[in-house]
């Protein structure tokens, strides 16, 4: 096991009815002026928006908007968001919805106390080391924003989707009320665990050995998404089951379950090239692109993989044959993204395989990708042509 320092301050309020109390929660951080960001208009027929706006009004703080922040988000809206933050002298924002909404607010907290391009961040030039501080109201188990150090956007010239990190950019507080997310469209329940069990994969992948303890919460959580995410699709209104889905999706990404290991990371990068030209929901990406992941590196670690293939599938291995329980394990996979409705091959995502080097060359301009085994540009080739 690796040396490691953990350190989540994000307060986490989660159960029914906890949205009443964002602007409390706000007040507490000493927020005064809120910028409200979120997305497309689910907040508002759902009556979050109602809520949020009221309790804002009730503590007595103004409050500014930046709506139609879309999946996938942009570059620009971050940009608006900066200058209204500087006119109105802005010092919290407060983000509604899911990855999209908070990791717009995120590059707004950097960005304005930050004298250069907001891009800069997201290019790895320099690290932010300064930021407003931001609540998030979860409304979609997926990403793990609400809790994580990092955003993720696409540049609009170019489509460059590249996400950036720093401890600053971990959310005040997490707003996470189940109920909230049983308005969620099937598509979107089955995006958000595939993205959450993806979380859980890309940590379980590693080289590093001796991490028999978080390997078996990482099997646990991974069998929740399992066990749970069918079941959300049949029982949309359940609250228990929505509830098991959303606080999984925040502990597989609030880097408890990496601590003294290092993550693969490969299949979210070669994802993002897709949903940045294709503008696919990144859990949909992630579903046509981890098994090609797979069947292409297992053999740089095949005892993970068998290990994974018996303890999260129950694969056993017949007369010692790993080759054969790692692809048992791979169809189970596919088989489990397709009981969800999400596509497993890039064909099925609407792909066509016209730009599959340009987006090889893209995704490893800033280096080889992955921990589990590097990736050079002809690796990721080869994967995106796996998942034809
Ligand atoms: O825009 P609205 O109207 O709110 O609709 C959204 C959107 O269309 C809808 N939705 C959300 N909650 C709803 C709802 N519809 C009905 N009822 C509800 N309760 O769902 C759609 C998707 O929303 P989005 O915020 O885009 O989803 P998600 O949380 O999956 O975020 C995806 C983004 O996060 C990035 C992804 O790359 C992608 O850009 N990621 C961010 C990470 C991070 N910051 O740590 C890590 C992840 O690996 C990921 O890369
Ligand atoms: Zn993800």
């Amino acid at each position: 096991m690796n040396n490691f320092v953990y350190h989540n301050p994000a307060k986490i309020l989660f159960g029914k009815g906890v949205e009443k109390d964002a602007a409390r929660e706000i007040r507490a951080c000493g927020g005064t002026r809120v910028l409200l960001v979120y997305g497309g208009g689910s907040i508002k027929r759902s009556g979050l928006y109602d809520t949020l706006t009221d309790s804002l009004k009730a503590e007595g703080l103004p409050f500014w908007e930046l709506p139609g922040v879309q999946p996938n988000p942009r570059l620009t809206p971050v940009k608006e968001g900066i200058r209204l933050c500087r006119e109105n002298g802005i010092d919290f924002l407060l983000a509604a919805g899911g990855g999209s909404a908070i990791d717009t607010a995120k590059g707004i907290a950097v960005g304005v106390p930050y004298n250069g391009d907001v891009w800069d961040f997201y290019e790895r030039k320099v690290k932010a080391e300064k930021a407003l501080p931001v609540g998030a109201v979860l409304t979609i188990p997926a990403a793990g924003s609400e809790t994580s150090d990092s955003s993720v956007l696409t540049k609009e010239e170019g489509l460059r989707k590249l996400g950036c990190g720093s401890p600053v950019m971990i959310p005040r507080f997490a707003i996470m009320n189940p109920e909230l997310t049983c308005t969620l469209p099937a598509y979107q329940t089955a995006c958000g665990a595939s993205d959450i069990l993806a979380h859980l994969m890309e940590r379980y992948f590693t080289q590093v050995d001796h991490v028999d303890f978080t390997d078996r919460l990482l099997e646990a959580s991974m069998r929740t998404i399992l066990d749970y995410a069918p079941l959300a699709l049949a029982h949309p209104e359940d609250y228990d089951i929505r509830a098991e889905i959303m606080w999984a999706g925040t502990i597989a990404h609030n880097n408890l379950l990496d601590t003294g290991r290092v993550g693969d990371w490969g299949s979210h990068r070669i994802e993002h090239e897709l949903s940045a030209i294709y503008d696919i929901a990144h859990g949909a990406g992630l579903a046509v692109v981890f098994p090609a992941w797979m069947k292409y590196v297992w053999r740089d670690g095949p005892d993970r993989f068998v290990q994974f293939a018996a303890r999260v599938f129950g694969v056993e291995i017949a007369h010692g044959n790993k080759e054969r329980a790692v692809e048992a394990a791979i169809a189970r996979l596919e088989q489990f993204y397709r009981s969800l409705g999400l596509p497993t091959r890039l064909s099925e995502a609407g792909i066509p395989d016209d730009r599959l080097r340009e987006m090889a060359q893209k995704c490893t301009l800033p280096g080889p990708q992955g921990n589990f085994k590097k990736l050079y540009e002809e690796d990721v080739y080869n994967i995106y042509c796996l998942a034809k």
